[in-house]
């Protein structure tokens, strides 16, 4: 809605533009139009640019609010569930009890990947990073699935939507299994979706599983947590991955690429190996010399955003998780208290607070995924398993939205035109 206007004064010339407000958030001027004027703006990295109009998640980074279709993220992971979280996700309202079944058992019922995808697992050293085979794998059910490509046909969208909201959990499963030399573990229809993952994480053909139902309700949590985040990095990625017209598929391997970066959503897996590193509370002092030197690329990974500049309601809650799992678990942690006391200390340094650097969703999710029994190189193929249905719910809007391929543009400081001459011998 423009109801403001705004001008840009270039030499003698004066261009009005419309000033976009939304239902919460910062007023944006919408330059559209300088195109057309042979103008355009440089902003790397978007740190002052939507890409887009979005109805899905809304963060306020100064007061550290995460809204999903405008539900509070700490009522959602205390009240919820992930699936009933994914369904207001891609429809917008909380379900009745009949939509619920209905979208739950849809979800149960596509839970097995089709079995000839067990063999691309066996293209794969066992010794791959989980990411780079969930990648691949993902990418590759458009092989399989041929009856749900054409993105223009809302019911394609819908189906494909339920295989990779069904799938990921087995795929992300397999990847473990695949990594250990055991074999792959079917679904079970009668469990949960976060428990469904968890069997088939650990269980084995020999032995009964049995779900501890306090682990069960952390990992449904952490999927809440992860489950979307407006337009992120990935998020970022599957929109321009989708506004070519991508097939869902390869949108969300995409994503998957993106969230990769230790930067990013690989940061869950940096945290805990820098806490490794840091090993004691002693050495704690040095690392955060480190984290200010310029000339040290070191970053306390789990530490700072882009948006949150407060504290990550998400840690908040994951922080809350981090203790209720420790304590069913009777664990003590050395991690957990280097992590607390390297909070407390970022917490109350000048340095940390001048910049704004808080702890990030990232910074408690390894401890608690440790303590799980579950490998740091897996904690990013969860981020992703969580993530898929944020991908998907922004990859439909998209294009409900009517979809308008991604083209930035650039300033080019290269070479004006110059007469080529090839220093090779001819012939
Ligand atoms: C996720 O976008 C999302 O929503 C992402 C996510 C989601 O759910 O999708 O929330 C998930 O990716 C969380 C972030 C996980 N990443 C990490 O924990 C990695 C460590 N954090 C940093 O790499 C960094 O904070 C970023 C990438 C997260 C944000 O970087 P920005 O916004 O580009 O900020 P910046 O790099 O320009 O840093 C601003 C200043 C710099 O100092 P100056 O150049 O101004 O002097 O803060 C410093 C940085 O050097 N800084 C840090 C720091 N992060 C930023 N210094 C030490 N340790 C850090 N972690």
């Amino acid at each position: 809605m423009a109801n403001k206007k705004a001008t840009l004064a270039i030499g003698s010339e004066n261009i009005e533009l419309d000033v976009l407000s939304g239902t919460l958030g910062s007023e944006e001027i919408d330059i559209r139009a300088l195109g057309s004027k042979g103008y355009f703006t440089f902003d790397p990295g978007f740190t002052s640019t939507a890409s887009c109009e979005s109805k899905i998640t809304y963060i306020d980074g100064d007061q550290g609010i995460l809204l999903h279709r405008g539900f509070p993220i700490d009522q959602l992971a205390n009240e919820s569930t992930y699936l009933e979280v994914c369904y207001i996700l891609l429809y917008g309202e909380p379900p009745t009890e009949k939509e619920f079944n209905t979208f739950k058992t849809t979800v149960t019922r596509h839970t097995m990947i089709h079995e000839q995808i067990t063999r691309l697992f066996h293209g794969f050293r066992r010794d791959s990073h989980p990411m780079a085979v969930m990648c691949g794998v993902t990418g590759a059910l458009a092989a399989f699935y041929h009856d749900s490509l054409d993105v223009n046909n809302e019911r394609h969208r819908e189906i494909a939507a339920f295989r990779l909201l069904s799938k990921m959990p087995t795929l992300a499963a397999m990847c473990y299994k695949y990594s250990l030399g055991q074999p792959f573990i079917y679904p079970q229809n009668n469990l949960s979706y976060a428990g469904n993952f968890l069997h088939m994480m650990f269980a084995t053909p020999c032995e009964e599983y049995v779900v501890n139902p306090v682990l069960e309700r952390a990992m449904d949590r952490i999927l809440i947590l992860h489950a979307d985040h407006e337009q992120n990095a990935s998020t970022s990625t599957v929109r321009t991955a989708g506004s070519s017209g991508a097939n869902p598929f390869a949108c969300i391997a995409a994503g998957i690429a993106s969230l990769w970066g230790p930067a990013h959503g690989g940061a869950n897996e940096a945290a805990l190996k820098m806490l490794e590193e840091i090993s004691s509370v002693e050495h704690i002092p040095e690392f955060i010399r480190r984290a200010k030197d310029k000339n040290d690329s070191f970053r306390l990974m789990g530490f700072g955003h882009r948006v949150y500049k407060n504290y990550d309601p998400r840690a908040t809650v994951m922080r809350e998780t981090c203790h209720e799992v420790l304590n069913e678990l009777g664990m003590k942690d050395d991690l957990l208290e280097v992590a607390m006391e390297l909070e407390h200390i970022a917490l109350h340094d000048p340095y940390f607070i001048e910049k704004k650097l808080y702890p990030n969703v990232d910074f408690y999710s390894g401890i608690i995924l440790k303590a799980m029994g579950i490998p740091s190189s897996m904690f990013t193929v969860i981020f992703a398993l969580a993530r898929t249905v944020g991908w998907i719910a922004h990859w439909n809007e998209m294009h409900a939205d009517g979809i308008k391929i991604a083209r930035p543009r650039q300033l080019y400081t290269g070479y004006t035109e110059r007469e080529f001459k090839s220093n090779l011998k001819k012939g």
